[in-house]
């Protein structure tokens, strides 16, 4: 699939996450084939300002490849601005946050809030797209809330715009992450658009993405929450519509990723920052795992590499065997 001038290896992507798609995370993912991946939102303020924890969000690598790098905020020049510093800094492509529903970003006029005002919504695509010749794309919700699910009208400001595509979380504003996505929403902008349309929302089995594309027609898939302690989702998802077959990673497969994984936030952050970062990866890891648990109380405490990595192994040694027994 190609988005503007970007031809992309394939069309299941990962989902921007705040907080969880840094380098060492989209590196992980990328290990299984994702088509594309994106940063967390990342301020435009902040990069406009080149503060240093703002830019450290755009830390990449040469396989960390091709990425999104999203912007939040709502003042044009500002964003523009924000456009020009991401691909000075290596970004493929940049997207528009227009659907974070956190109160702290939406009382400011941003993310999702940009929604409820099509005219500024408007003169900021217009504004990042005269100041960046990279693919650009917007991410939506399907609208404030139930009264105002202008998902539609927006996807035309979007073209109208000079975007290269709409990615759609089939939810409102206000839904925040709770009930399902609509993805009869999702096929309707598909149906409504002449760009490529991008579908998010409640992929968490390989077989979800199959029916996304199915249902929808839509022309990518991403995927955000079913990632979280399952980065090979997107390669599954990517054989299942190859071959219908669920191909889960073994007890060895997923200690070798999660060493990896930790080994790298260490590098990162720094041993501390990067192990401390690194638990809630863990408890993801675990979650549904056997004695998983008990696991999770243990491994909270941790702050060092070695020890957890010590942890880890017995723990996978056990339930290992006590599968066999
Ligand atoms: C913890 C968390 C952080 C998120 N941060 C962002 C973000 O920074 N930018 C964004 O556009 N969407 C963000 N999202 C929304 C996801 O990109 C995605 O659209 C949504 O979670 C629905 O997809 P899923 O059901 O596959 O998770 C976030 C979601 C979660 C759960």
């Amino acid at each position: 699939m190609k988005i503007g001038s970007l031809e992309l290896k394939n069309s299941i992507f990962l989902a921007p996450m705040a907080g969880i798609t840094d380098l060492p995370f989209r590196t992980v993912v990328r290990s299984f084939g994702c088509g594309l991946a994106y940063t967390e939102m990342v301020s435009a303020i902040g990069l406009a300002r080149k503060a240093d924890k703002t830019l450290r969000y755009l830390s990449t690598s040469p396989s960390d490849r091709p990425l999104g790098v999203q912007i939040f905020g709502s003042d044009p020049e500002t964003l523009a601005d924000a456009a020009r510093i991401a691909e000075q800094h290596g970004a493929d492509l940049i997207d528009l946050n227009m659907g974070c529903p956190v109160k702290k970003v939406t009382k400011t006029g941003a993310g999702a809030a940009l929604m409820t005002d099509p005219a500024l919504a408007a003169a900021i695509m217009q504004a990042i797209r005269k100041a960046t010749a990279l693919p650009f794309t917007v991410k939506i919700r399907s609208g404030w809330n139930a009264r105002q699910a202008n998902a539609l009208e927006i996807g035309k400001i979007a073209v109208e715009s000079g975007c290269d595509a709409v990615t759609l979380h089939a939810r409102t504003a206000d839904q925040g992450y709770s009930g399902h996505a609509d993805w009869t929403l999702i096929a309707r902008l598909k149906g409504h658009i002449r760009i490529p349309v991008i579908g998010s929302g409640d992929i968490r089995k390989p077989l979800d993405a199959s029916r996304m594309f199915q249902e929808t027609r839509c022309d990518g898939a991403m995927i955000g929450r079913g990632a979280l302690g399952n980065p090979w989702l997107i390669g599954e998802a990517l054989s299942f519509i190859d071959d219908n077959h669920n191909h889960e990673p073994t007890l060895a497969e997923r200690e070798e990723v999660i060493i990896r994984h930790l080994d790298m936030s260490a590098a990162f952050y720094g041993e501390r920052a990067g192990v401390r970062d690194f638990r809630k990866h863990l408890l993801w890891y675990t979650k549904g795992l056997k004695g998983g648990a008990r696991f999770r109380e243990a491994a909270g405490q941790i702050t060092d590499r070695e020890t957890t990595i010590t942890a880890m192994r017995d723990y996978f040694h056990e339930i290992a065997h006590e599968s066999e027994a």
